[in-house]
Parts: C-alpha cells; sequence; structure tokens
C-alpha cells in the first residue's frame, strides 16, 4: 500500500512565497497538464485517508506527554542501569536520562552477537570502482574491539577528543564505534576539507589523536589526505599521534609522530571492554557553520542521541530485518553521523555504504548501486537528484530499481517536480517518499511521514509534514507569537528533545544565545517555515546568513572573513543565489584595496584562496568586484539587496522591513547605482 500523493494543484492555494521558491511557473504549467486531473481522485482518497486518525492520535498522545514518549522509546536501547530521571530541564540545558549508563558501541554491535543477526551483513561497501566489501555484524564487531584496543595502548582514555578525517571506507565506521567503546569523543571531520579548516577543529577540540589514511579516491583522483594532515599538524600543540590507514598507497612520509593503522592492530586483544558511560557523556563534536565568522563544535550526547535515532529510524524509515537501506551522504556530515552509522546499526540493518560521488565513473552510480545490491530504502539529497534529472530518464530506466519501497530526501526543500521524477521514475509510483527535515544541531529528523505508523499519510511533494511524534514545533512571527495557517514565519522547536545537542563545544554563552535567545523557551532553527490548512510544514529557506549549498551549509560570515584574509581584499559581503543544481551558489562582493586592480586574474587567486582555507565546496560561483557595499545608515550592510543582485532581479522587492529606516528612495538609488556596476 503506498501512501497517497497529492499534487500541485493542492499548492495553487499556497501564498504567494511558497510560489516564488518553488517557481510559479512550474505549477502553473503542471496545473495545465492532464497530470492534475490524473491526480485529482487521489486528493480527494488521501483526504479520506486523513480521517484515519490513527497517527494524529499517536502524535496528539506524543507531544502532551513527550517525557513519556521517549521514556518508552528509551528501552529499546541496552542499558547498563536505566535512568533515574527522564529529563532534567535546566533552560536552555537538557539532560535526557540522567542517571541512567551505556555505551553507543555496545548498542550498535554487541547486542547483535546474540541475536540472529549476528553473521548478517552489516556495511555492504561501494567503492568508487568495481570493488566491494561485505562486513558482518561479527566482523564489525572484531574490527571495533581490536582497534579501541589500539586506541587504549596509544593512551587514549575516556574524555579525550580524537579527530577522524578518513574517505568513505568501512573503517570511518571502525574508527567512531572503537571511540564511542572507549568513551572517547569523536570528531569527523569531512575528507574535502582543508588543511587550515582541519587544524581549526582540532585545535579548538584540544584533540590527541588524528585518524586518517595516505589517500582516499575522489573521482578517479587521489586525495592526498595525509599530505593535508602534514600540512595542518605544525600547528597543532595537542597533537600527540596520527593514525594512518593504508587506501590509495600513495607514497607518503611517515613522521615519528605517525604509526600504520595495520600496525597497531597487530597484536591487538579480540575484546575490549566497554567503558560504563553516562547517558549525558559526550559522544561526539560535529563541526557546523553558522552566523559566525568561525564554524560551531555542536556537542551530542549519548543516551538521547541514541534514543531519538533509534526511534526516528523506525518511525520514519519503518525498518525491517529484510532492509536493505542505502542512505548516500559522506559520514563527515550528520546525516552520515545518524543514518549511516548510529541508526541504521542499531537496528541490525544491512546498510550501503558508496565511496564515490553520484556521477563518477559513469553517471548512472546511485541506480547501478541500488540494483547490484538490491537497496530497499534509497536516502539521498534533492541536488543528488536534480543532477540526474539532468542526465535524463534513460539512464534510471536502463537499471532494475524494483527492489526499493521507500524513498527519503535530506537537506534542503526539494522542488515539487524534482519530488514527482523521484515518485514517479525512481520509485516508479511505488515507493512513498520521505521528506525528513532536521539539522546537525537536532541530531536526528524532527519533520517527516512516518511510514513505520501509517504508510498511508498523503504525502504533499515539497512538504516535510509534519513533526514526529514527541516533538512539539512552531511558526512564529517577529514577537514570538504563533502565526496563523499559511503565514511564513520562524520555524521554532517549543520542547526539548532527546536528540538536541547539549551545547556547543566549550562554549554555552554561544549555545544560548543562537539558539535559545531569539524567542525565551523556544529552540530557534534558522529557517522560515509555514503551516497550512492541513498542517503540512512548508520549508522556506534560511532566515539567518546560512548557506545552503548542495545541501552542505556555509557561513556568509565564514567566507567573508575568508575573503577579507586575503591582502587584496579591503571588505567582502557574500551572498547566495538560487541555482537550478546545487539549491544556492555563493556569490561574493568584494571592495579590493586600491592597490589591486580588479583584474581576471585576481578572481582566480581569491577562488584558490578559498578553496585552499575553506574546502573546494566554499568555491564561489561569482566574484564582484564593487567600489563600496551598500549599507545602512549605522553601517549594516543590506544583505536583501545583494541577494536581489545576486540573483538578477529586476528590483529590489518588499521594503517595508527595511532596517535604520534608511529611505525607499537612497535604496533603489544604490540598487541601480550596484547593479550598474557589476559585470558579470
Ligand atoms: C538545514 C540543516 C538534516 C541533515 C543534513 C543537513 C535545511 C534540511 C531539509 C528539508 C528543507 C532542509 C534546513 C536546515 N534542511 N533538511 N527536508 N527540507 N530544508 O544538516 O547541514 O545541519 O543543515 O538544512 O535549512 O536548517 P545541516
Amino acid at each position: 500500500m503506498i501512501s497517497r500523493v497529492l499534487t500541485y494543484s493542492d499548492k495553487i492555494n499556497l501564498p504567494p512565497n511558497v510560489l516564488k521558491l518553488f517557481g510559479s511557473n512550474i505549477i502553473m504549467s503542471d496545473l495545465k497538464s492532464n497530470k492534475v486531473s490524473k491526480l485529482y481522485e487521489d486528493i480527494k482518497r488521501a483526504k479520506i485517508s486523513l480521517q484515519g486518525k490513527k497517527y494524529d492520535i499517536l502524535r496528539k498522545n506524543a507531544v502532551e506527554d513527550s517525557e513519556q514518549f521517549w521514556e518508552q522509546q528509551a528501552k529499546n536501547l541496552v542499558w547498563f542501569k536505566y535512568w533515574d530521571r527522564t529529563l532534567t530541564w535546566d533552560p536552555p540545558f537538557a539532560k535526557w536520562f540522567a542517571g541512567g549508563s551505556l555505551n553507543a558501541s555496545v548498542n550498535c554491535i554487541d547486542r547483535h552477537m546474540d541475536s540472529q543477526f549476528k553473521n548478517k551483513a552489516a556495511i555492504i561497501w561501494q567503492g568508487e570502482n568495481e570493488e566491494t566489501r561485505t562486513i558482518t555484524y561479527y566482523q564489525l564487531f572484531k574490527h571495533v574491539n581490536i582497534f579501541a584496543n589500539a586506541l587504549k595502548s596509544l593512551g587514549v582514555k575516556k574524555g579525550d577528543r580524537v579527530i577522524i578525517y578518513l574517505p568513505m571506507v568501512p573503517e570511518v565506521v571502525i574508527a567512531m564505534l572503537a571511540c564511542a567503546r572507549i568513551g572517547a569523543t569523536h570528531i569527523v571531520v569531512f575528507s574535502g576539507f582543508s588543511a587550515k579548516a582541519l587544524a581549526d577543529r582540532a585545535n579548538d577540540s584540544e584533540s590527541k589523536v588524528i585518524i586518517t589514511a595516505d589517500g582516499g579516491y575522489r573521482r578517479g583522483k587521489i586525495i592526498e589526505l595525509k599530505k593535508i594532515v602534514d600540512e595542518s599538524t605544525l600547528s597543532i600543540p595537542s597533537l600527540e599521534k596520527v593514525i594512518v590507514l593504508k587506501r590509495a598507497s600513495n607514497d607518503i612520509k611517515m613522521t615519528n609522530m605517525d604509526v600504520w593503522w595495520h600496525e597497531i592492530v597487530q597484536n591487538e586483544q579480540q575484546y575490549c571492554k566497554p567503558e560504563i558511560l553516562a547517558s549525558t557523556h559526550p559522544l561526539f563534536i560535529l563541526y557546523t557553520s553558522g552566523t559566525t565568522g568561525k564554524p560551531k563544535g555542536v556537542l551530542h550526547s549519548t543516551g538521547g542521541y541514541l534514543t531519538h535515532l533509534y526511534a526516528t529510524t523506525k518511525l520514519v524509515f519503518d525498518f525491517r530485518s529484510t532492509d536493505i537501506f542505502f542512505c548516500t551522504a559522506d559520514v563527515g556530515w550528520i546525516t552520515g553521523h545518524s543514518y549511516v552509522v548510529y541508526g541504521p546499526l542499531m537496528h541490525g540493518i544491512t546498510e550501503i555504504m558508496y565511496e564515490g560521488t553520484p556521477d563518477y565513473p559513469t553517471t548512472d552510480r546511485y541506480w547501478a548501486v541500488v540494483e547490484k545490491h538490491g537497496a530497499t530504502i534509497l536516502y539521498t539529497t534533492p541536488t543528488a537528484l536534480r543532477m540526474y534529472i539532468k542526465f535524463g530518464d534513460n539512464t534510471p530506466k536502463s537499471f532494475d530499481l524494483s527492489s526499493l519501497r521507500l524513498l527519503g530526501t535530506v537537506g534542503e526543500p526539494i522542488n515539487p517536480d524534482v519530488w514527482q521524477w523521484y515518485f514517479e521514475t525512481i520509485g516508479k509510483g511505488n515507493c512513498p517518499i520521505v521528506d525528513t527535515w532536521w539539522q546537525t544541531e537536532t541530531g536526528g529528523i524532527m519533520l517527516s511521514t512516518c511510514t513505520g505508523i501509517d504508510d498511508t499519510i498523503p504525502m504533499k511533494p515539497g512538504s516535510a509534514s509534519f513533526p514526529v511524534p514527541g516533538v512539539d514545533m512552531a511558526i512564529v512571527d517577529e514577537h514570538g507569537e504563533v502565526v496563523d495557517a499559511n503565514k511564513k514565519g520562524y520555524l521554532m522547536v517549543k520542547k526539548p528533545w532527546p536528540g538536541m545537542l547539549m551545547t556547543l563545544w566549550r562554549n554555552d554563552n554561544a549555545y544560548q544565545d543562537l539558539y535559545w535567545n531569539k524567542f525565551k523557551g523556544m529552540y530557534y532553527t534558522g529557517d522560515y517555515a509555514l503551516m497550512d490548512e492541513d498542517g503540512y510544514f512548508w520549508l522556506l529557506g534560511r532566515s539567518d546568513d546560512v548557506l545552503k549549498v548542495a545541501g552542505h551549509r556555509l557561513s556568509s560570515m565564514e567566507l567573508e572573513s575568508t575573503f577579507v584574509s586575503h591582502k587584496a581584499v579591503a571588505e567582502a559581503a557574500v551572498t547566495g543565489r538560487l541555482d537550478q543544481k546545487k539549491g544556492e551558489s555563493i556569490i561574493a562582493f568584494l571592495v579590493l584595496r586600491s592597490d589591486y586592480p580588479p583584474t581576471e586574474e585576481l578572481r582566480k587567486v581569491l577562488t584558490d584562496h578559498v578553496r585552499k582555507t575553506i574546502g573546494p565546496i566554499a568555491v564561489p560561483e561569482g566574484i564582484y568586484f564593487v567600489s563600496k557595499l551598500p549599507k545602512t545608515r549605522s553601517g549594516k550592510i543590506m544583505r536583501r539587496l545583494l541577494k536581489s543582485i545576486a540573483n538578477r532581479e529586476d528590483s529590489i522587492g518588499d521594503l517595508t522591513t527595511l532596517e535604520d529606516n534608511t529611505s525607499v528612495d537612497e535604496v533603489k538609488h544604490v540598487f541601480n547605482q550596484l547593479k550598474n556596476e557589476i559585470v558579470e
């Protein structure tokens, strides 16, 4: 039984901002097509099915007594000792399951050693080339135990921080679980980040060890990870050891600090007793971009985080023991932590881990992987789907995708036409789509339809539907008042939830300030959203200065300070341009120092500077040299104006909420002046 589809015609009732986001042209043209009449009947039936109400009742009860709901969920984990209190809430600091103790690696591997999952494949790893590896739960258990002992022999103790800078190979999972086993807090750094980004994270977290590889493969080329680590280690005083996995066999230099992975595991014991850890023990830090110039260290707990994941994987994906789950995220991001590592492994699911990019060496990789390994659930991003649409339908159609039963999307809003393509071309109209909204900070999924409760819940293409049971969310206006249906506002979380970050690493003030001070007692997500008359949530992009490029989070401020750190740049402002493929692309407005002429050559130098400082994901799409930045009277950059220019809009549009009483005429004047100055 598949979920009923509500189609575009429903969205015609939505306010202009939704239409604008998705492009009214798409909606209007589709409305005229016969698709609509075909699906109109479905809409009517969907509305009837909503009256089933099972789901609504569950959600209502779970939110009214959310502590009881989460307590029930927590009982699905393996605990050494149950908690004394479900939630200790000292706003904005939450302790979930205080007094309880557990270990994350026990929950992912030991728990399966006495079950029928023991010799089942945990990870089917697919290399960028034809190479594959299958690791059973038992083998994973062995690897983790041995590597945990090796870490201990190197002096890593409970509470220490360990950086993991590895490509997408099974060892990244082994390293994470081994850290968890001995109570070390892991910090996975995406292997596309630069030496400086790596050093910044290692220094901020005062990490003792870096786990890396000689090299990793990306698009047929070797990324020389060890070389990047060598560049960064010069400036990490806390560092004691670098563990190097042999992966690409490229030439590297081993120093006194370096040890080979395969050598340190050679004589270790097969079993490592797991540390008994408090529920609030920090499992990991993951750095993410925010509105400040520096990445923030989002700190996650053990008991609360795992409870959220155990529950959401079941509720949203309806995990069954026969599932083969293919989440395409890299472990360097939160999706990889939660839905490649902890969520699926706790359930004893077989998962596919894919090393490469969607389009190398051929433009069919995800479909080839689904067919080859018989994936039943595919969880991917709108960016990847948009890329595949561009390659045409013949490619996916030439594969047998009939093993799929459920599709998922995450990371950015999905355009309804992309949704429809996913539903029809990939799912053949047989697979529900779960559009899951969440964040690095939320730990796990917050908004999504839950096929694990009711797989007849009507889906609306482009909407992330409802809060998952036990999660309470609202959309509020500037004063923190809940807005009416179909009105845009700030997306907030009203009650603590178990997957929530505990704080920002060593920065309680910033944690309080950035997330909890906008409206007292509520968590500020940084997203705009609206709720329609059926209670469905529609995400309308970020309300802060965070960019979403190919689903990855980048901070305008961080990019600006990177530009300004170059000697040629006096001032910088960065904004996003809507991008057909990546969702958003980076556009920089730069004022140069007087002795630097605005040349094409300099543009290249500055692009390279960004690549080296942050990484390839931060490379700007456009750099505009301007004589000055548009500012309000109190000196604030007029970002909305820049955004309009970056998006090649003819006029600046709505001027009603301009700060600082800058006159409308003045803004219009600046807008026209700046537009004329820009050469593309
Ligand atoms: C931001 C969080 C969620 C894990 C990967 C990204 C945007 C995320 C959706 C969605 C619309 C979405 C939001 C959010 N976002 N999922 N289904 N629909 N927008 O995690 O890097 O922490 O980014 O991604 O803007 O705040 P992240």
